[in-house]
């Protein structure tokens, strides 16, 4: 029966591809997966770049072998793609390879450019119709930077000859032979280029960042049909029906379709996204307007904070301060302590996000006395997240977003019980964690289902209980922790002035 769809993950750090099929119960469920890790360039400080050709390889070969486990090409209906945001890709339209390596959204090679373009005025303008900043974390002023390091390309561009995209619409432009050069309205909410009330591209806003309308792809619903799997590639010609960016792809995954419901993945970085309903909601706390996905006529919208470094503060404990030789050892060094001995760690190693958005600020520790040793360290590292996901959720209440009433975690970082514990103290709200933690790439294998018919609504089916932790600190205590916090910011951003 071809009821399988196959879900590409395209992530900063590797590929993957999983197979999942229609549960008993409702919902999918998976049956095989691959995975290639992705080598990261960082040719320059704040720079930071993948192959796009890489990706292309390593995409192509998970999904051969997640086909092969799962029995054969014949059983698969259709293909989702979910990616890594912002990262921004140059290419041939005529060779189909890439004109320089893809730009990743950590890269801050463009700061000046958008900048220049806030102090020139430009900032409530953008942000009113894309509900971005200007940060250059975000597409357009990469594919700007990559028009002007590729000779030519700005005229070529124009002709149509040289294309510009995110990930997925790389990977479906590979996918189909070059037949589509699509996006989802998802992806394209991110590059600062799209009026996020229409879901088209601006043109005075292609004109202000300096990149031909030409050169962009079409934008589509997330459950649409994108194109079709080239036959030689796979076995089968097999149509991509589903695309959203991972953050995206991960709130669908949770089944946070309804306004007031909100979900933060904690990976490299971690991203709080927050469905607000039918109508963007404007930040006035520098959060970012965004959307939360559009398929079969039903379109959410959602206000987002991002964090910069989340799982890479434990990565840097294991890998930079050696105090840890596996992150899961980090949790029984963090609670063999009876409190965090008033240090704290503000992890800005590539600048603060979301609510601060300071680029130049950068990691910072806080309170050592001669008594703080290693375990202050991970204990410092483990409750920054909780108190970065606090700074958000206050932007978010301010924002006049809808209480949460559980916020729903998945990513690396939440098998750590103490993590999770102080996040549900600092936060005063439920944590709950589903027992499959693939959402990302549940997401958009439900979008794709959605859109070739094989399920009829985004619903969650779970099988098994979420873990789940009730917030159980004192006010005094928590209000006691969040001023030592709040210090600890404050002296990050001195400290980058
Ligand atoms: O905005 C960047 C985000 O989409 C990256 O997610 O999971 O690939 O680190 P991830």
């Amino acid at each position: 029966m071809t009821r399988l769809i196959l879900a590409i993950d395209q992530g900063t750090t590797s590929t993957r591809a999983i197979a999942f099929e229609p549960a008993p119960e409702g919902g999918l469920q998976p049956v095989a997966v691959s995975q290639i890790e992705l080598e990261q360039h960082f040719p320059h400080s704040g720079w930071v770049e993948h192959d796009a050709a890489e990706i292309w390889t390593a995409t192509l070969q998970t999904c051969r072998e997640v086909v092969k486990k799962a029995g054969g090409i014949s059983r698969f209906a259709a293909v989702g793609i979910t990616n890594q945001r912002e990262t921004s890709v140059i290419w041939d339209a005529a060779t189909g390879e890439p004109l320089h390596r893809a730009i990743v959204w950590q890269d801050r090679r463009t700061a000046e450019a958008t900048g220049k373009l806030a102090a020139a005025g430009h900032e409530p303008d953008v942000q009113a119709a894309t509900g971005l900043i200007l940060d250059p974390y975000f597409s357009a002023s990469k594919y700007r930077w990559l028009l002007d390091a590729v000779p030519g390309s700005h005229e070529r561009a124009e002709k149509g000859e040289v294309k510009l995209g995110t990930i997925e619409s790389w990977l479906i432009w590979k996918l189909t032979g070059g037949a589509s050069h699509v996006t989802d309205a998802t992806n394209a909410s991110r590059t600062s280029l799209m009026d996020l009330r229409t879901m088209n591209w601006r043109p005075d806003l292609a004109e202000l960042f300096g990149v031909p309308v030409q050169a962009l792809p079409q934008i589509r619903g997330c459950a649409d049909h994108l194109g079709d799997a080239e036959a030689s590639l796979l076995g089968k010609a097999l149509p991509i029906h589903g695309a959203a960016g991972d953050q995206q792809a991960a709130l669908v995954g949770h089944g946070a379709l309804k306004a007031g419901d909100a979900k933060i993945t904690y990976g490299t970085g971690a991203f709080l996204v927050a469905n607000v309903g039918a109508e963007p909601v404007p930040s006035t706390t520098r959060l970012l307007g965004t959307l939360g996905y559009s398929a079969n006529g039903v379109t959410a919208y959602a206000l987002e904070g991002s964090i910069f470094s989340a799982g890479s503060a434990i990565q840097w404990l294991r890998d930079g301060l050696k105090v840890i030789s596996e992150s899961r050892q980090s949790e029984a060094m963090a609670q063999g302590l009876k409190d965090n001995g008033g240090v704290y760690l503000v992890p800005g190693f590539t600048g603060l996000g979301a609510p601060w958005w300071e680029p130049d600020a950068r990691g910072t520790i806080v309170g050592l006395t001669r008594d703080s040793g290693p375990a202050h360290m991970v204990r410092a590292a483990l409750e920054s997240l909780a108190f970065q996901t606090r700074d958000l959720l206050d932007a978010l209440a301010k924002d006049g977003a809808p209480k949460l009433k559980v916020l729903k975690v998945d990513g690396g970082v939440t098998a750590n019980a103490f993590a999770m514990q102080f996040v549900a103290d600092i936060c005063e709200v439920t944590v709950e964690r589903p027992a499959f933690q693939e959402m990302t790439a549940l997401g958009a294998a439900k979008l794709a289902a959605l859109g070739v018919g094989l399920i009829d609504d985004l619903e969650d089916h779970p099988v098994e209980a979420p873990a789940r932790w009730e917030p159980r600190m004192s006010t005094d205590e928590r209000e006691r922790l969040l001023k030592g916090w709040r210090g600890a910011v404050k002296a990050a951003i001195i400290a980058a002035q």
